[in-house]
């Protein structure tokens, strides 16, 4: 079965009480779990991690080899952290970019992404939506390289 590594970034076991006007009151248990429903019903496997740690976030992706994509919020990472970004330059697995929040809309200093050059795509501004469309284009494009045939055949 297809894996999928979950990683959200500093802060983010806070959703729920933290900005809510900004970021909404589900706890991040409750995205959690949709995501687990949503990755059952798509036949996927799905390990989900919470870090507030910039090197630790480093060690899940350096270690995320066997997995087919990873989705990542980086969340105020995404800004500053050049560790991140390499990590994911790393290794092969793709790396899907998330934010619950539209970070282009927001103060300038979130307006720049240092992960988004080297990620497949980035969703931003839909919410906990957001999680789930990942966990579908994540669940697609791992299914399409799958599926891809190995020789051309014209
Ligand atoms: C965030 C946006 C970041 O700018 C911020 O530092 C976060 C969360 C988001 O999900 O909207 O912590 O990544």
């Amino acid at each position: 079965m297809m894996k999928i590594m979950v990683i959200h970034g500093p802060n983010l076991n806070l959703l729920g009480t933290r900005e809510t006007d900004i970021y909404g009151s589900l706890k991040l248990k409750e995205i959690n779990n949709s995501l687990k429903v949503l990755a059952k019903e798509l036949g996927v496997n799905i390990s989900i991690y919470q870090s507030n740690h910039e090197g630790e976030i480093v060690d899940l992706i350096q270690n995320a080899g066997d997995y087919s994509a990873i989705i990542i919020n980086p969340a105020a990472y995404t800004h500053t952290s050049i560790a991140i970004r390499d990590a994911i330059a790393a290794v092969k697995t793709p790396a899907i970019e998330v934010h619950l929040s539209n970070i282009y809309s927001r103060e300038k200093f979130r307006h720049k992404s240092v992960i988004a050059p080297v990620a497949l795509g980035q969703i931003s501004g839909f919410g906990p939506e957001g999680y789930m469309l990942a966990l579908r284009a994540a669940a697609h494009i791992s299914n399409a390289k799958k599926n891809r045939p190995k020789k051309k055949t014209s």
